[in-house]
């Protein structure tokens, strides 16, 4: 395959001052993009604010030769940060929906005040950047969006409520835009990384966090946020130099006839069938997911994807 080049293109990367955004930042100025480095510049839990960390990086940049700026608004400013790139390079090409926070509590203890600041930067804000950039993509027929996700929305993890269900929000965002934005020339998809940074130090061991280089997420970033992407609407699990894709399975199920209904005891007596993965299938599509119940109903659901 030819070097994956990204002149003439232009990136945001969202919470790129540290961490996995830095390291995507500079990957995609040293292959030729314009970039522009967002980054609150806050606390791991998303206290306060320093203006230098998106600075440190796009100064980085332009040292060894790149093109960037720092851009220092919360995601909330999602149209801040889309026209601060508009008004700089004059388009926008590429989303990185990196930024993100922690206030992690077993549920019981779960304030109102950590559930919201939590969907507000993953969830809240991810919308606000994208959405900013949509109406660019969509007139120029073109645009690449990553939503960096994670393995505690996609499988729950003790302690992660708030930040779970942020992380598969932006799941079910990224797979609704992938279909929207198909016809458009945009592609959307999503990563769940695994990487050594400040959100990670504290909770993972020494040894385990020496291999978890973010260098190592961004080849999959890059490959994503390419003209030549190979995907849409998919999602991918790495680490390590681990790189898998990940996706939706689901039995073959069990049915009765509609017209007899259904007694919980049936449902119960059948249930080893229910959970049961032999031949199981992989819905691509809400209308994929349809099809059975409509054979089931005796109506041809192909047709109808809403
Ligand atoms: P990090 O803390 O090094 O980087 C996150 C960056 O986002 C920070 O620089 C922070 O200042 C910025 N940020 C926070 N709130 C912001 C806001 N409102 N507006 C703009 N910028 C803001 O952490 P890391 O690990 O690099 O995280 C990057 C992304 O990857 C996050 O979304 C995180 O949830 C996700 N992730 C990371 C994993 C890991 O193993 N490191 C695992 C799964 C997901």
């Amino acid at each position: 395959m030819d070097g994956l080049d990204f002149a003439g293109k232009v990136a945001v990367v969202t919470g790129g001052g540290q961490g996995l955004g830095r390291s995507h930042a500079l990957a995609l100025a040293a292959r030729g993009a314009r970039v522009v480095v967002n980054d609150l510049g806050g606390t791991a839990d998303g206290a306060g604010s320093d203006t230098s960390v998106a600075q440190r990086v796009a100064d980085e940049i332009r040292a060894a030769g790149g093109e960037a700026i720092g851009d220092t608004h919360s995601v909330l400013d999602g149209a801040r940060i889309i026209e601060n790139a508009i008004d700089s390079f004059g388009r926008v090409d590429i989303v990185i929906n990196n930024a993100g926070i922690l206030r992690d509590v077993a549920y019981h203890n779960l304030t109102g005040e950590q559930w919201r600041l939590v969907l507000d930067v993953h969830l809240n804000g991810t919308h606000a950047v994208t959405r900013a950039a949509w109406p660019h993509m969509r007139a120029q027929g073109y645009g690449r969006i990553v939503m960096t996700v994670s393995a505690a929305g996609i499988y729950g993890n003790f302690g992660q409520a708030n930040y779970s269900a942020a992380k598969l929000g932006m799941l079910g965002l990224a797979n609704t835009l992938a279909v929207e934005g198909g016809a458009k020339g945009i592609r959307v998809n999503s990563i769940a990384p695994v990487a050594a940074s400040r959100l990670t130090e504290t909770v993972m061991p020494a040894k385990l966090l020496e291999g978890l280089k973010p260098e190592l997420i961004t080849p999959l970033v890059l490959c994503l946020a390419h003209e030549s992407c190979p995907a849409n609407g998919a999602l991918y699990e790495a680490g390590a130099g681990w790189y898998a894709r990940v996706r939706w399975e689901r039995s073959i199920g069990w049915s009765s006839p509609p017209e007899d209904g259904v007694t919980p005891e049936a449902l119960a007596a059948a249930w080893d069938r229910i959970e049961d993965f032999t031949g199981a299938i992989h819905p691509k599509s809400v209308v994929e997911s349809l099809a059975e119940v409509g054979r089931q109903a005796g109506v041809d659901l192909t047709l109808s994807p809403q």
